[in-house]
């Protein structure tokens, strides 16, 4: 692709070379959501210095790139990567949000509400990865399938709900960032929340970009 990183759209970068998805989420910038707007655009209204995110992707686009999995090794990946690692990741922190709301309760800089969103988090998850683990990947590692597109519709709707307790979980939370005299355990669980975000947003775009258009959707 010759055209200028600065000119092409976040989601388009981040689909034709997925190392730059760290990349973004280095610099808190959204490829999977509101994807559809320039690197440049991107740049300016973040405050970010484009020429060194610029130089960043050229070294990456640089290196030997990986060739496409084939879709039965990406499920896989996605199962291994994704599915399992938020499952055991949002026990833990569910019990890390209870702690802090408990031992913290009054102070105003507390996520009041944080582990029943959590709870909900983890109860809508789990359904949306059961009908892909139950009906939808089954139907992709049998090849193709007449009434595809109507599972993979219903996930992908449901992604953009995921998409929408993503923005609202970084509200709860003033974007990770605990106070400064927080203790380990709030620190713990921030940490674990931005990354959380971070695979559950990676985990929708693999999805989104990757799986489904290979079956027309
Ligand atoms: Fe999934
Ligand atoms: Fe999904």
């Amino acid at each position: 692709m010759s055209q200028k990183f600065s000119e092409r759209a976040l989601s388009e970068i981040a689909t034709s070379l997925p190392a730059a998805m760290a990349v973004f989420r280095r610099h808190n910038l959204d490829y999977c959501f509101a994807g559809n707007v320039s690197l440049a655009d991107a740049a300016t209204s973040h405050g970010l210095d484009l020429a060194g995110i610029e130089t960043e992707l050229a070294a990456l686009a640089s290196a030997p790139q990986q060739p496409p999995e084939d879709t039965e090794p990406l499920i896989d990946r996605i199962l291994a990567r994704f599915h399992e690692v938020h499952r055991r990741e949002l026990q833990m922190l569910q019990a890390l949000a209870e702690a802090v709301e408990k031992v913290h309760a009054g102070r105003p800089d507390v996520p009041v509400g944080l582990a029943a969103f959590l709870k909900r988090l983890t109860a809508e998850l789990d359904s949306h990865m059961q009908k892909e683990e139950q009906i939808l990947f089954p139907m992709m590692r049998a090849g193709r399938h007449p009434m595809i597109g109507g599972p993979i519709g219903m996930m992908r709707r449901e992604h953009v709900e995921h998409g929408r307790q993503v923005a609202e979980l970084t509200a709860l939370t003033g974007g990770f960032v605990p106070p400064e005299d927080a203790c380990g355990t709030w620190h713990a669980l921030y940490t674990g929340l931005r990354k959380l975000a971070d695979d559950l947003i990676e985990h929708i775009h693999t999805e989104n970009s990757f799986l489904f258009p290979r079956f027309g959707a």
